[in-house]
């Protein structure tokens, strides 16, 4: 199914903010903090806690239309880096067809509110991707984020900078709350989400069926914010 990225995105039920997000054109970046590599006052949105900036050189923008090329590049560079922490992959989802479908697919239910797709570039190259996922609203204002880093970029604090990142979008985005699952041993991963304010809330036996196996989790929250006021369900 085709998706024309700047139209077939709008929608007047989705949300404002939301649809801003959507509907950025896949060039142009978000309006990040980009100054030193400390912690800033995050100048986008409502939110008033400290955001790590990315390492000069980086931006996060939105996933585009045209980034299968980059993905599948991506994707094959890290065949190995990404194996023992993913689903196992059909062979087609490491090339361009395979990444043009998958990226329609994550398109059309940013249409339907359902997940926020962005990408960590470095020049041209798709070097990480940071995502909401199953966004729900009603009494649960609730996403998952998920997150993933280029071997050949990882150590300099280019995913908890994402995770910062989606933090505070999905504040922007009116969330109330964030969760994550680790594997049990993935020990750098639950170190991005500390350094990111989520706390550890529980450990889940044979969660997610990754590399092959029903795997246990680590899981992780942050809850953001007590807005909107009242009941979020009308
Ligand atoms: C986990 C991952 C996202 C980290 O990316 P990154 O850009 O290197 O992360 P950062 O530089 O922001 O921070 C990494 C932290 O983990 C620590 N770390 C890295 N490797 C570690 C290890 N083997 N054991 C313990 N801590 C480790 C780093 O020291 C750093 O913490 P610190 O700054 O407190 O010292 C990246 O390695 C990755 O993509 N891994 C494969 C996919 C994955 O695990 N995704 C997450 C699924 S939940």
């Amino acid at each position: 199914m085709g998706v024309t990225h700047h139209l077939a995105l709008w929608s007047p039920d989705l949300p404002r903010r939301l649809r801003e997000e959507t509907t950025r054109s896949p060039g142009q970046p978000i309006r990040a903090p980009t100054i030193g590599d400390n912690c800033v006052r995050c100048p986008v949105g409502t939110a008033t806690y400290p955001v790590r900036v990315l390492p000069q050189g980086y931006e996060i923008r939105p996933l585009g239309e045209g980034d299968a090329a980059s993905l599948a590049s991506a994707y094959e560079r890290n065949r190995e880096h990404l194996a023992p922490w993913d689903p196992r992959r059909e062979e087609s989802f490491f090339t361009q067809r395979g990444q043009r479908e998958d990226i329609e697919a994550k398109l059309v239910a940013a249409h339907h509110g359902l997940v926020v797709p962005w990408l960590v570039m470095h020049g041209t190259d798709v070097v990480g991707r940071v995502n909401l996922n199953n966004i729900v609203r009603g009494v649960f204002q609730n996403a998952s984020v998920g997150y993933w880093v280029d071997h050949a970029h990882t150590g300099r604090g280019l995913a908890t900078a994402a995770v910062d990142f989606a933090v505070e979008r999905a504040e922007a985005l009116g969330l109330h709350r964030l969760e994550a699952g680790t594997l049990a041993h993935n020990v750098a991963s639950q170190r991005v989400l500390a350094r990111s304010g989520f706390e550890q809330y529980g450990e889940a036996k044979d969660y997610l069926f990754i590399a092959g196996s029903w795997q246990d989790h680590r899981l992780f929250q942050r809850i953001l914010h007590d807005r909107p006021a009242g009941n979020p369900v009308p």
